[in-house]
């Protein structure tokens, strides 16, 4: 694998004197122009690795190498090869847009001129154009990941490290975001290591993924290649009357493990697989219980979380709908 652009990770351990080993023994490797998505839960180790790489703390033990450079004895180098969008933003409430591109640029000993141009330039991308002389103190959520983001790239970094740069956007920031990190990685072959909560940032933006829980790397893979490791479906079902939901729930528990689902609708994992489909069809009819929907899911990063941990990831599945109904792991209806 590629690393002179790349990331490698090799037992990095990061402990906390009055807290958790919060990174406990990670190994990984990022190729130049990849996207990487470092999924897990609040606590998970996410940002202390970020911090890590980025040269911001020291690991307890363990070694990386950032754009071919050790991040304990060549963090200037480091640095250098780098853009960071931490968690929390620091920006500053009083200065504009183009104020702190002016500042980064100047951190960066980047010419005056140059800094100029390719201020305006990134603002222009990130969508703050009409924003670039407004106090920083007036923008959304949104704008302020965007601006942060700008900030970031302002010296054309090989490698771009993003800590949850989506938290708390709403969808239509999140996939602008999206859109322009994968601009990045695609167009200019920038390598992108991302970390976040939500399954369809990782499972939609990530080329990897790799599932960090306590400390520790659970899963690593491809989207694609983890969904089929997890192999089995989900059935999903609604009855027509609602009062059969209770005898519809005893037949599908029949043929698998019960799963959270939408309101008002039942959902187990098949034992079997996709084959059982016709049986539940059969069972149903055969205790004369109607039908009002019934539909077979692929697996989700979130089975893989599930699989590997024995949990959800926390208000990550079915994202955004409002009808999802909180995880119980027993079958249960919602009202509506
Ligand atoms: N400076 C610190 N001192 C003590 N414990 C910390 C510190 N920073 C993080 N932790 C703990 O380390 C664990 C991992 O935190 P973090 O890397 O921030 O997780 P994530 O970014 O995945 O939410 C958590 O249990 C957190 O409380
Ligand atoms: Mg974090």
């Amino acid at each position: 694998m590629e690393t002179a652009n790349g990331i490698e990770v090799e037992g990095l351990v990061r402990e906390f004197k009055k807290g958790p080993r919060a990174v406990d023994g990670i190994d990984l490797r990022v190729g130049e122009g990849e996207i990487y998505g470092f999924l897990g839960p609040n606590g998970a180790g996410k940002s202390t690795t970020v911090h890590m790489l980025t040269t911001l703390l020291p690991p307890t033990a363990g070694t990386a190498r950032v754009a071919g450079h050790d991040i304990v004895r060549e963090g200037p180098a480091v640095r250098d090869a780098i853009g960071v969008a931490l968690q929390e933003a620091a920006l500053d409430q009083y200065l504009t847009a183009r104020e702190h591109m002016r500042l980064q640029a100047g951190m960066h000993g980047i010419p005056k001129g140059e800094a100029l141009r390719r201020g305006d330039e990134l603002i222009d991308r990130v969508g703050l154009a009409d924003a670039a002389d407004r106090k920083v103190g007036g923008y959304s959520g949104g704008m302020r990941r965007r601006l942060d983001l700008a900030l970031a790239l302002v010296h054309g970094p090989r490698i771009l490290f993003l800590d949850e740069p989506t938290t708390g956007l709403d969808v239509q920031s999140r996939t602008s975001l999206w859109d322009e990190v994968a601009r990045l990685a695609n167009d200019e072959g920038v390598t992108v290591f991302l970390t976040t909560q939500y399954l369809e940032e990782a499972d939609s933006l990530a080329d990897r993924v790799g599932i960090i829980d306590v400390g520790r790397i659970v899963a690593e893979g491809t989207p694609d290649a983890l969904k089929a490791e997890i192999g089995r479906p989900t059935v999903e079902a609604a009855p027509l009357e609602r009062e059969d939901i209770e005898r519809m729930g005893a037949v599908l528990r029949r043929f698998g493990s019960p799963q959270r689902a939408e309101r008002n609708h039942l959902a187990v994992r098949l034992d079997e697989g996709s084959a059982e489909l016709a049986d539940v069809v059969r069972a149903l009819d055969a205790e004369q219980i109607p039908v009002r929907e019934l539909e077979i899911h692929a697996p989700t990063l979130d089975d893989v979380f599930l699989a590997k941990t024995g949990r959800r990831l926390e208000g990550a599945a079915k994202e955004g709908e409002e009808s999802a109904a909180e995880s119980t792991g027993e079958l249960e209806a919602v009202p509506a």
